[in-house]
């Protein structure tokens, strides 16, 4: 087996990031913004963070730099990615837009929905992005830093989550330490994520209906009132488009997950959530509260650190109480069901 070549990953920690809200255009002088952009014209690989979780960006035009983010995630080539830009009208170079694309992009970006839609012809993305396939995934994140870079490159980002194949999203620099040092050349350093789990996924290259890829940071009831009408879901039947990427397996901590839990055994962890805690919570070796309040925004936002902050104390199972499935905790239900599969 060939050694990965090990880099120097530098982190760097911009701050004061001022943009045009409209275009992402960096409105005022940067500290560092020069260097970074040439890194990825130079075809380098920056961990960025975003409003759902840290990304692992390069310039989506550059196939060797693209063939560098799944080799640095060890990511199964055929699993696309997302290209992230700017703006609309940005996207729209690479997209093409029906009625209902067009509506939740004006609707929702910047912000946490990936919108699928068939690719431009001749389109520059390199083919690996899309992993063969005849659509493409593209967001406006509401992310300053993602868009300014972006549009200063004047190319898409291509950015899967900044973790390992496999592992739990990374939502603060030091958990993309902790998954990529040594294997990136940047990680832009801004803090925790807003959202916490990753955008919503919809699939809109279809004239009738909008089928929704993967839960997200939108709540799929903030887009069926968009829309006007309902999603359909992925695999429900087998005329509905699936996503490659949903592997039943994800987001996985390294101990086993248990969900539902109604009760807690002794020195199990308890990943809780709302004022009231299951039985036997008292025998609890830790115990990290999603939401003492049961408000699903600040869940999301803490769900990520609180799985690796659990795991990372040595338990041998995270007990999970039940969490409703309403607003983003259809997103972090589908997140925790991978969690626990396949163990
Ligand atoms: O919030 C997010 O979406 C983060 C940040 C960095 O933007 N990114 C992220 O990327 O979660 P990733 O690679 O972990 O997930 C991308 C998802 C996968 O489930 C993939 O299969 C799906 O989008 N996807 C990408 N292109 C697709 C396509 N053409 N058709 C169907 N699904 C696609
Ligand atoms: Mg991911």
């Amino acid at each position: 087996m060939i050694e990965k070549m090990r880099k120097t990953t530098r982190l760097w920690s911009p701050t004061d990031i001022v943009i045009d809200p409209k275009t992402g255009a960096l409105s005022e002088p940067l500290d560092g913004f020069e260097q970074a952009v040439e890194c990825l014209a130079r075809g380098g690989l920056m961990a960025i963070p975003t409003e759902t979780v840290y990304g692992l960006a390069a310039d989506a035009t550059n196939s060797t730099a693209v063939a560098g983010i799944f080799s640095a995630k060890n990511r199964p080539s055929f699993n696309p990615l997302i290209s992230h830009l700017p703006n609309l009208e940005a996207a729209q170079h690479y997209g093409q837009f029906n009625d209902d694309a067009l509506r939740l992009a004006e609707a929702f970006w910047p912000g946490p929905l990936t919108i699928v839609v068939p690719k431009q012809p001749h389109s520059s993305i390199a083919d690996l992005v899309s992993a063969g396939l005849d659509t493409i995934a593209l967001r406006v994140p509401d992310a300053p830093l993602m868009r300014a870079l972006s549009y200063t490159l004047d190319r898409p980002l291509a950015a899967p989550s900044a973790n390992r194949s496999g592992r739990v999203s990374p939502t603060s620099a030091s958990h993309v330490i902790e998954e990529l040092d040594g294997r990136i050349d940047v990680i832009a350093d801004l803090g925790s994520c807003s959202v916490g789990v990753e955008s919503s996924v919809v699939f809109c290259a279809s004239e009738q209906a909008v089928t929704l890829l993967r839960p997200g940071g939108l709540s799929s009831e903030a887009i069926e009132d968009c829309l006007g009408k309902v999603l359909l879901r992925a695999g429900s039947d087998d005329e509905t488009p699936s996503s490659p990427g949903m592997l039943t397996s994800h987001y996985a901590p390294s101990c086993p997950v248990r969900l539902n839990a109604v009760t807690v055994n002794e020195g199990e962890a308890l990943l809780a959530f709302g004022p009231d805690l299951p039985d036997g919570s008292e025998q609890a070796s830790s115990i990290l509260n999603l939401s003492v309040s049961g408000n699903d925004l600040e869940a999301a936002q803490n769900l990520f650190a609180g799985l690796r902050q659990l795991d990372s104390n040595g338990t041998s199972l995270i007990a999970v109480a039940p969490i409703p499935d309403d607003g983003l905790g259809e997103a972090i239900n589908d997140r925790l069901r991978r969690a626990a599969a396949g163990r």
